[in-house]
């Protein structure tokens, strides 16, 4: 008997159980008996305790919150969620890409900002990142890209030759990566780093009007980053800095915020636009398109059980809500395909049952069965019927957030316009948004990471690849390298 007011234990049948401490023996110094269930229960729970971890983004942490909208923006969308005054309930997940499920968080990495908003019109999700432009273009390269930030099939160690080989010969890398060896490549904290959807999303407004649009949700607590130095000696001492700052943070009632700001580009500006809109690896110069102030996100509520609320937690870009669309960037076409499969996957058919992944509207779909329902299914089960069954509604979405195309199917990257070019964005970004001291610190995190056994031809690609985004800065990485090894 228990000595004091706690539950009984139970087994997962509810049946109570007489010993936490002792298993079923002949005697007391006997064998382990077959049918202490119990025993059996608890060692069969435990071998299937972890889940497959994500294929990138394997290691994060997050959290609930709101979204409040402070501005009035419904002249560009009609999506609830974006009504003036609105609140709706979300929930983030921060993470790194290449570690695995227990890398430390302060390795140099761009970070997933991944949210989901309960709407009144189903789940909204914007699984964006830290950096507002990604590595790549095209789809076909991110397994390989992926790949090659990851570990080697023979030592299983990750290898900076791998990933300066594939960097160098992806000069469409040149943005992110010079962004990515930038202060902003570790930030202090994730409540110290902006998040930005990076894509090119549309919007629809009740008059049927489009619109291509950014999401930047920029900090209120301020950038601040690690010193390579710094994120080397956390390395060591906390693996988990950045989840125990956040979840600390969160427990003092210290809140963290965002505040999100769009750019708005008109349907037709992207036709003639001087590079093109759609490419991922290119921002829009604010001087083009201004933030426009949207709204407020504040996290406040800490998980109670990491695995069922954050582990397994399932963003997708799918999930869209009238008066939001995709555009025509081709890399966030894949990603419409490859978050629902990754989840099918990593979570079984019937992820969207899993609580944390449930919208906060009844869901009338004619999925049926799998493993792991546990939603009812009732009848009738097929559509078109005469039975009273849900109807879908032609007006409804999403076909109102789309745009018109013709031409052969080919295999050929974006159609090159005036000013797109691999190098021009990542230039500006070194020569005039970063100061002196800013430059003096890329110079350097790129010496150290191509000093970590990078080879003679890959070394020479990679001394060129910073010529061509900046003269200067690439003359003296050769320079420096050259000095220190
Ligand atoms: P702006 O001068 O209007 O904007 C510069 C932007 O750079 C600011 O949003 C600032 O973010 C951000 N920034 C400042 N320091 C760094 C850094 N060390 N690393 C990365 N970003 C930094 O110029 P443009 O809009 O013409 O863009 C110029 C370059 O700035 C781009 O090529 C791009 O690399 C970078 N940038 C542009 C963004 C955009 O959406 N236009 C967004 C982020 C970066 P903050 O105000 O939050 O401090
Ligand atoms: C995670 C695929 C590009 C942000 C993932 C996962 C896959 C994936 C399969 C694991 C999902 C899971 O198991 O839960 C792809 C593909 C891409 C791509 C195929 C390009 C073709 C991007 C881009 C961004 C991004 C451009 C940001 C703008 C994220 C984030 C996560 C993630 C934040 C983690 C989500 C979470 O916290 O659960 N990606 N990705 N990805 N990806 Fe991508």
């Amino acid at each position: 008997m228990t000595n004091d007011n706690r539950k009984p234990t139970t087994n997962d049948a509810g049946n109570p159980i007489a010993s936490d401490e002792h298993s079923l023996t002949v005697g007391r110094d006997g064998p382990i008996v077959l049918h202490d269930h119990y025993l059996i229960e608890q060692m069969a729970n435990f071998n299937r305790e972890r889940i497959p971890e994500r294929q990138p983004h394997a290691k994060g942490g997050g959290a609930f919150g709101h979204f409040e909208v402070t501005c009035d923006v419904s002249q560009y969308t009609k999506a609830a969620v974006f009504q003036p005054n609105t609140r709706t309930e979300t929930l983030i997940r921060f993470s790194t890409v290449a570690g695995e499920r227990g890398s430390p968080d302060t390795w140099r990495d761009p970070r997933g900002f991944a949210l989901k908003f309960y709407t009144s019109e189903g789940n909204f999700d914007i699984v964006g990142n830290n950096t507002p432009v990604f590595f790549l273009r095209d789809p076909m390269k991110f397994q390989h890209f992926i790949r090659s930030q990851k570990r080697r099939a023979d030592t299983n160690l990750r290898d900076h030759d791998m990933q300066w080989d594939f960097w160098t010969l992806s000069p469409e890398s040149a943005h992110q990566v010079a962004w990515l060896m930038g202060d902003r490549g570790i930030p202090k904290s994730w409540r110290h780093m902006n998040g930005y959807s990076s894509h090119t999303y549309m919007w629809v407004n009740d008059a049927g009007e489009r619109f291509w649009v950014k999401y930047h949700f920029k900090t209120d607590q301020g950038i601040e980053c690690l010193t390579q130095e710094e994120a080397d000696r956390l390395a060591g001492e906390d693996g988990d800095y950045h989840q125990r700052d956040l979840y600390n943070a969160i427990e003092r009632g210290d809140y963290p915020s965002w505040t999100l700001y769009m750019q708005i580009m008109p349907f037709e500006d992207a036709e003639t636009y001087r590079f093109n809109p759609f490419d991922l690896t290119k921002v829009w110069p604010h001087e083009d398109y201004p933030l426009i102030e949207v709204g407020r996100l504040t996290l406040d509520r800490n998980p109670t059980d990491y695995h069922t609320e954050i582990e397994q937690a399932a963003f997708e870009p799918s999930n869209m809500v009238p008066g939001t669309g995709f555009s025509p960037d081709k890399m966030l076409l894949a990603r419409v395909f490859a978050y629902a499969d990754a989840h099918r996957a990593r979570l079984g058919v019937n992820y969207k049952q899993i609580p944390v992944n449930a919208p906060k509207v009844p869901v009338h779909s004619y999925s049926k069965d799998g493993a792991m329902r546990v939603q009812n299914v009732s009848d009738p089960v097929y559509a078109p019927n005469s039975k009273g069954g849900p109807q879908a509604d032609s007006e409804a979405f999403p076909e109102s957030a789309t745009w018109g195309t013709s031409g052969e199917l080919v295999r050929e990257a974006y159609t090159l316009r005036q000013d797109d070019d691999d190098w021009g964005q990542a230039h500006a970004l070194v020569r005039h948004v970063m100061d002196d001291a800013q430059r003096d610190r890329l110079v350097s995190n790129v010496v150290g990471h191509l000093s970590g056994g990078v080879s003679q031809p890959v070394l020479e690609r990679a001394f060129e690849y910073w010529r061509n985004i900046d003269q200067e800065v690439g003359d003296r990485i050769a320079d420096a390298f050259k000095n220190a090894n």
